[in-house]
């Protein structure tokens, strides 16, 4: 077995990135996930990534003999956003691992690589929605995340580039 490692994503990773979109619309176990072509058709999950990459659109893949998961962002506008828009110069990121290797620190290394990206592109925060029973909550609070707002279960969640924890 190859090393775990992670890299650039590219336009041939759209399909892979589009089932992990996929993965983290459709979070809970118990409920069945989205195809990448399925999601792709649903204008509310596809805005994270139709047209990728667009210009300031970044992500990460996790391989080790095939893909393991994604983690990505796109900056959005005023006027067009999605669920975790904060502002026009704060990028919503997106992660999921597949389900058969979550557990193994891989979406932490992902987070980890996307967050020091944010950081070498100059951005002074990164945002992301999660539901309020995701475990994946623990994960981003304890990378330096804070909830700024609650819309019913879904919570907005920013990390500051300059946080101090
Ligand atoms: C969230 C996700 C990307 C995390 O990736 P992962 O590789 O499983 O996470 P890691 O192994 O790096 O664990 C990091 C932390 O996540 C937390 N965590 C994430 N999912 C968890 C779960 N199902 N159960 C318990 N803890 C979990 C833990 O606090 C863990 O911290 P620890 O290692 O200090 O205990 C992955 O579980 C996933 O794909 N989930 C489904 C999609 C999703 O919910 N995406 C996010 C939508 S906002």
């Amino acid at each position: 077995m190859g090393d775990l490692r992670i890299r650039p994503a590219n336009v041939e990773d759209v399909p892979f990135v589009a089932t992990m979109l996929g993965e983290s619309a459709v979070w809970r176990p118990d409920k069945p996930t989205p195809s990448g072509d399925e999601v792709m058709a649903d204008p509310r999950y596809a805005m994270y990534l139709a047209g990728w990459p667009r210009p300031g659109d970044h992500g990460l893949i996790a391989e080790q003999d095939g893909s393991l998961g994604a983690a990505w962002y796109r900056t959005f506008t005023e006027a067009s956003h999605g669920y975790g828009f904060v502002a026009e110069d704060v990028p919503e990121l997106a992660i999921a691992v597949i389900a058969s290797r979550r557990g193994q620190g891989i979406g932490r290394r992902l987070l980890v690589g996307l967050l020091d990206a944010s950081l070498a592109q100059g951005y002074p925060a990164i945002s992301l929605s999660v539901r309020e029973a995701n475990p994946a909550r623990r994960l981003y609070e304890s990378s330096g995340f804070v909830t700024i707002k609650k819309h019913g279960t879904s919570w907005t969640m920013v990390r500051y580039a300059n946080h101090s924890n």
